[in-house]
């Protein structure tokens, strides 16, 4: 390849750049086997700090050394050189301002971002022998920060609304991973992950995908996860239950009923007597029923949150406990 083929950016070339440049020319060649090691220290860099790319096993007669941003070896990738003899340090296009070169070759990043993870080259150039380069390769990876999920609706309604799970913050080089219930998320009917892993659509929401739903971020040198979240499905109600289902009463006894269903949130329920509003709330209580409390008694159970409404009615019939010879005052059950 040509280094200077294809400018991606107008540089200001300095007298001590275009010498650079030349030595570049001069020194790109196929990377050799000599074992120079890179090692970060601290090995798991989180944003905002620091971390100094640690050269080890450098060879004897040394003239100085290039850093590169990434693995190719051209003037746009070129951070920064240091050449032992001057003690000079050049600072190239891929310089962020926050990179020290020290005399040992250790490549030293203040601050450190997003932005300065991926592949760092050194490139080492010996006396005598100018056309031997040796390079060393290293690639700095952050410590994954603590993902959050965000959810474009936390209260779905039951089996109508598509809910759409999104992770942040978007960390490059990582992998992501989802987990419902504790348990490896993979895509089915009614979930699906987007191409990377970073959104999750959950289609027609039901009980069984509420969650709670965790997202794992991982890379070579870290894993980290959210905290759960899980959705609060609306759902309900259904067709209510009156309890107990005893259907005859005896005048003087006590009425005594409840009326039931699963709804998320809590069901309004209403009761009414033939058609009628008697009250509101789940119990009804008339004490000491006579006759004229016959009749066809309905409770009907409200959703605010879902917007629907079931009802249920139940035919009671109170006689009279003197005509069928029964003593008052029994409640039955
Ligand atoms: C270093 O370079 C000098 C001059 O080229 C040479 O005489 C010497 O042997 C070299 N030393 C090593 C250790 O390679
Ligand atoms: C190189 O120099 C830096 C700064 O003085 C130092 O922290 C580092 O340990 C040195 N590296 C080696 C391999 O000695
Ligand atoms: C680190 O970088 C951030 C954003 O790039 C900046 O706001 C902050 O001042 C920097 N901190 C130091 C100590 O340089
Ligand atoms: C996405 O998640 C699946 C299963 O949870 C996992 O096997 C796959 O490696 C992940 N893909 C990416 C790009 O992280
Ligand atoms: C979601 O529900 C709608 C309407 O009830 C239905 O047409 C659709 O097929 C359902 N989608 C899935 C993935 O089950
Ligand atoms: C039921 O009967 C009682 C007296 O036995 C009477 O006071 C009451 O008004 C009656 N209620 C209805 C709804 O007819």
């Amino acid at each position: 390849m040509g280094p200077l083929s294809d400018p991606p950016c107008t540089l200001h070339i300095t007298g001590k750049q275009l010498l650079l440049t030349a030595s570049l020319l001069i020194f790109w060649n196929p990377p050799t086997t000599a074992q120079v090691t890179i090692e970060a220290q601290p090995t798991k860099v989180s944003e905002g700090k620091d971390v100094l790319l640690l050269v080890q096993n450098l060879p004897q007669n040394l003239t100085g050394y290039n850093w590169y941003k990434g693995q190719i070896m051209d003037l746009y990738h070129y951070v920064t050189a240091y050449t032992i003899d001057t003690e000079i340090t050049i600072f190239g296009p891929a310089y962020s301002g926050r990179e020290t070169v020290y005399s040992n070759g250790s490549l030293l990043i203040q601050n450190v971002t997003q932005k300065d993870t991926g592949s760092y080259t050194i490139q080492i150039t010996k006396r005598g022998d100018r056309t031997e380069g040796v390079t060393g390769h290293y690639t700095l990876y952050m410590e994954t920060p603590k993902p959050y999920i965000s959810s474009s609706n936390l209260n779905p309604r039951e089996a109508v609304e598509t809910v759409i799970l999104s992770c942040d913050p978007d960390t490059p080089d990582a992998s992501y991973r989802w987990w419902i219930n504790g348990q490896s998320l993979h895509n089915s009917r009614t979930l699906q992950l987007s191409k990377n892993n970073r959104t999750l659509t959950l289609f027609n929401v039901t009980k069984d995908t509420v969650g709670p739903y965790e997202r794992e971020m991982k890379n070579p040198v870290s894993s980290s996860r959210s905290d759960p979240v899980a959705l609060n499905l609306l759902y309900g109600p259904d067709v209510p239950k009156i309890f107990p289902t005893l259907i005859n009463y005896g005048s003087g006894q006590n009425l005594y009923l409840s009326c039931f269903e699963y709804s998320n949130p809590r069901a309004q329920y209403t009761w009414m007597i033939n058609g009628k509003f008697l009250q509101s709330g789940r119990r009804l209580y008339i004490p000491q029923v006579t006759t004229n409390h016959s009749g066809l008694y309905g409770c009907s159970a409200h959703n605010s949150a879902t917007g629907s409404e079931r009802s249920t009615f139940e035919m009671i019939r109170v006689s009279d406990l003197s005509e069928i010879g029964i003593h008052p005052g029994l409640n039955p059950i």
